[in-house]
């Protein structure tokens, strides 16, 4: 198998681009989906620190290295979620990774800062755990990048993360949720500014990427996600995607080309109107306490903590 680039021996097939390319290749492709990403829904500025929320996944990591490669000041964020056997090895791989690039890691620790791990957490707000952990994930990336004055957030949903969350919201018709998934969600009133660079890039090209730029990452996935309805949808996007390549990602970009705007105009978009800062944190609610602060109550913790995030 040759490169269909430059004729050099071929490391990895792209069925969706009819096309196979060699080691430097397929990382020049990587760069240029990302960077063709941040342009085409005009991501970031040149100049913006970005605060990249990383997991110690393939996906995290590889768009952390992609960043910096592209020569965005990034720094990471890491929270201890407190999942045994899961949480304190995917902290090590963001933390090798930080110092090979010696790039600054800022790390929340669920527990230690808040009192409560995902698990009792979860217990005391009668949630089951990935939605206490979305919520705290969502709460503390928000208030880190506030505070720490950074311009964006970045997340490594890609490709298939995107299409399997469309999937589920398109067999609900949940038009209020399809009008928030977007790659970029432009900074308001006490919220910052989140993208999501790797849309164009699917879950194998950035566990390839890792592979081939010599990363290290958490490769178990969470073991509480286990058997959870995304991860159903993108099993059976994996099916259509293996008997008609592109499907995926047309799906997914045809989504945001000719749907995502009428679909927001349908879906209204007065749900900001009654926010007003969270007595306890800051943060915009429409209750009188935000829903973390609750969480952090009920578990026992302190919601009044601060996240130590310099702007350095
Ligand atoms: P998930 O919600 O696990 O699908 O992860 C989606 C994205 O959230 C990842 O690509 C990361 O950017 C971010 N993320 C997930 N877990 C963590 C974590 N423990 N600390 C910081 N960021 C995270
Ligand atoms: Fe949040 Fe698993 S990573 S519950
Ligand atoms: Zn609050």
């Amino acid at each position: 198998m040759k490169c269909r680039a430059c004729r050099a021996g071929a490391v990895i097939e792209l069925p969706r681009h009819n096309s196979a390319l060699c080691r430097d290749c397929f990382l020049a492709y990587c760069r240029n989906q990302v960077s063709r990403a941040i342009d085409e829904h005009e991501m970031l500025r040149p100049a913006d620190r970005v605060l990249v929320a990383v997991s110690g996944g393939k996906d995290s990591l590889a768009l952390w290295d992609l960043l910096l490669d592209l020569g965005y000041h990034v720094d990471g964020l890491y929270i201890g979620l407190g999942i045994s056997g899961y949480s304190e090895p995917s902290a090590g791989y963001a933390r090798a990774f930080a110092q090979s690039r010696q790039a600054r890691l800022v790390e929340v620790d669920l527990k230690g800062h808040y009192g409560f791990d995902v698990r009792s957490g979860a217990a005391a707000d009668h949630r089951v755990p990935c939605s206490a952990c979305g919520l705290s994930k969502r709460h503390i990336f928000d208030r880190a990048a506030l505070e720490g004055g950074y311009d964006a957030v970045a997340t490594g949903h890609n490709l298939d993360d995107e299409a399997a969350v469309l999937l589920g919201n398109v067999l609900r018709w949940d038009l209020e949720y399809m009008a928030r998934q977007r790659p970029v969600l432009p900074a308001t009133d006490g919220f910052p500014k989140k993208v999501k660079p790797l849309v164009r890039l699917a879950e194998r090209e950035t566990a390839a990427y890792c592979v081939l730029r010599g990363i290290d990452y958490q490769v178990d996935e969470c073991p509480m996600a286990a058997g959870n309805r995304h991860l159903g949808y993108k099993e059976a996007l994996g099916l259509i995607e293996e008997r008609s390549p592109g499907t995926k990602a047309a799906f997914y970009a045809q989504f945001l080309e000719r749907a995502a705007g009428p679909v927001a105009a349908a879906a209204g978009t007065n749900a900001s109107t009654s926010l007003h800062p969270c007595p306890s944190c800051g943060a915009p609610t429409t209750s009188q306490l935000c829903a973390f602060c609750r969480l952090v109550e009920r578990a026992g913790g302190d919601p009044k903590k601060r996240i130590p995030v310099s702007a350095g």
